[in-house]
Order: C-alpha cells, then structure tokens, then sequence
C-alpha cells in the first residue's frame, strides 16, 4: 500500500487497529437532525472521546476549527431527500476529489444502495470514485445503504452479499449495520468493517451489547451517532463505548462506566 494510503488509514484506525468514529452528515438527506440542530455544539462535547468525525464539507467549514481538528471523513455522496423518500437510492457524487485534497481529508465515504432501483449507478459512483481517489491515495469507506428499507438493517443475507459488493468494487473499508448473524458479514468481506448505530434504540445496555458482539465478531470499531449524541448523557455513552472499542471492555463494564459518568453529570448539573 502507497505511503499516504497507508498514514491515512492509520489517522482514523488506532494503534491498537480499532477506531471510534462520529458520524454527524445526517443533515445532508435529513435536514435539520433531532440534536444535531448545532452541529457545532455535538461537535464541542463529544470531540475528545471520538478517533475521527464523518462529516459534510459544509458543517466541516462551519463548525470545525481547523487549528484543533480530528481527522475525518468527508461525506460526499448526496443530492436526495426525505422530501422523496422514495428516491433515496438515486444518490450521485456531490463533493469532487480535489476538494477532499484541499480539507485534507483521511478519507472519502459514499453510499452505496445495493437491491435497489439505482443499485447500478450507485455502485458505478462507488467505482469511479474509487478510481480517482487511488491515484492521490485516499481511503473510500463504502456506506452499506438501505435506502427507505430499513428492515435490511436487520437482514444478514442483504448485509453480507451489500458489504461484499463495496469491497469488490474498491472501498477500502464498509460501514454496515449490526445484525444477528454479524460474524457472516465480517467473515466474507475482504476489507475492514465498522458498525453504524441505526436509529436510537431504547436503552444504553442494548447499545453496549451489540457494539461489544459486533467487535468479538471481528468488526474494527463504530461509526455511532444517534444513539450517542441523541442519548441524554451522550458524553457518558461515549466513554463507555471507547472502553468496549480500545479496551476489549465487556457490556457490563461499560455499564458501570456510564453508570458513574451519568452520576458524575447529574451531580454537576444539580450545583448549577
Ligand atoms: C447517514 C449516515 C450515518 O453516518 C450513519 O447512519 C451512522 O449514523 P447512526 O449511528 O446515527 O445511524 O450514513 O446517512
């Protein structure tokens, strides 16, 4: 692997091989995103406990300081909407390759709607990004994207055969979803995979359970928004997942973590 591929990858995989990512481009299709209205402000908090940052150009620019920055991830697949629910799947390639270069990107993410109407010109965009982005050596992270479809999340036939396509056609590593069954997806994709969170689900511990499943699987780490930055103590669901991700911690230690970072907040806030 080229030098710059590789010093890439290492910015957003840790030394122990494992990386904690933030995804906050929700708005990019959704608009303005249940707490992430100030991206700025998911931004402030919860910086310090992420390895780097999926984002748009636009919010990058906008919120983000370059003098104290992570490494990051630009999204730069788009053009649909909730307005069109429907057509979600009908994505192009909405941020070029020299200005990935120019933000000094770690690496580039683009969607990829396997099974559905525009499945071809999806993976076409997945291709030709790919193209272009190995000859300035920057890692393309492949979104397994569903769509408006969201059972496929928990479908691991579609996860699996969706995943395997990314990393054929180039993707350097595939964010996919946890499901029963995780260790088929991992087991038959070449390149990394990292687990995205989904829609918030109602407790902490079912976070916990999954991502600490999903890792003795053998996925390299999560790229979890919602169910961090939308949580009422999203700092300390943080810190328990980084526990799970770069400490090999168990579901109920990280528990106990949140337990005590939860306390710790409530105390802060109750002197205010
Ligand atoms: C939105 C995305 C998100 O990055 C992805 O869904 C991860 O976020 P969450 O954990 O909130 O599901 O690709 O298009």
């Amino acid at each position: 692997m080229d030098w710059g591929m590789e010093n890439r990858l290492a910015q957003l995989f840790q030394s122990d091989g494992h990386g904690m990512f933030m995804p906050i481009d929700h708005g990019y299709f959704q608009g303005p995103t249940r707490r992430l209205e100030k991206p700025g402000e998911v931004v402030k908090d919860l910086f310090p406990y992420y390895d780097a940052v999926f984002i748009t150009r636009g919010v990058l620019r906008s919120v983000v300081d370059p003098g104290h920055s992570k490494p990051f991830i630009l999204r730069v697949s788009g053009g649909t909407s909730m307005a069109r629910k429907h057509e979600l799947d009908n994505e192009g390639i909405t941020t070029s390759i020299k200005e990935a270069i120019r933000l000094n990107a770690s690496a580039v993410g683009i969607s990829v709607f396997v099974g559905t109407e525009h499945e071809r010109q999806s993976i076409l965009n997945l291709g030709k990004l790919v193209d272009e982005c190995e000859e300035y050596g920057i890692p393309v992270m492949g979104v397994s994207a569903v769509g408006a479809e969201a059972e496929k999340m928990q479908d691991v036939r579609y996860l699996s055969l969706s995943a395997r396509i990314l990393a054929e056609i180039g993707a350097k590593f595939v964010k996919t979803y946890w499901c029963p069954g995780f260790e088929k997806i991992v087991e038959t994709c070449p390149v990394p995979v990292i687990m995205a969170g989904g829609p918030k689900v109602d407790t902490e511990k079912e976070v916990f359970d999954f991502v600490y499943d999903g890792m003795q699987k053998g996925a390299l780490g999560i790229i979890l928004g919602r169910n961090i930055w939308q949580h009422d103590y999203p700092v300390a669901v943080a810190k328990a997942l980084r526990a799970i991700i770069h400490e090999n911690a168990s579901p109920q230690e990280a528990q106990d973590i949140f337990t005590e970072e939860k306390e710790k907040a409530e105390a802060i806030s109750a002197k205010v």
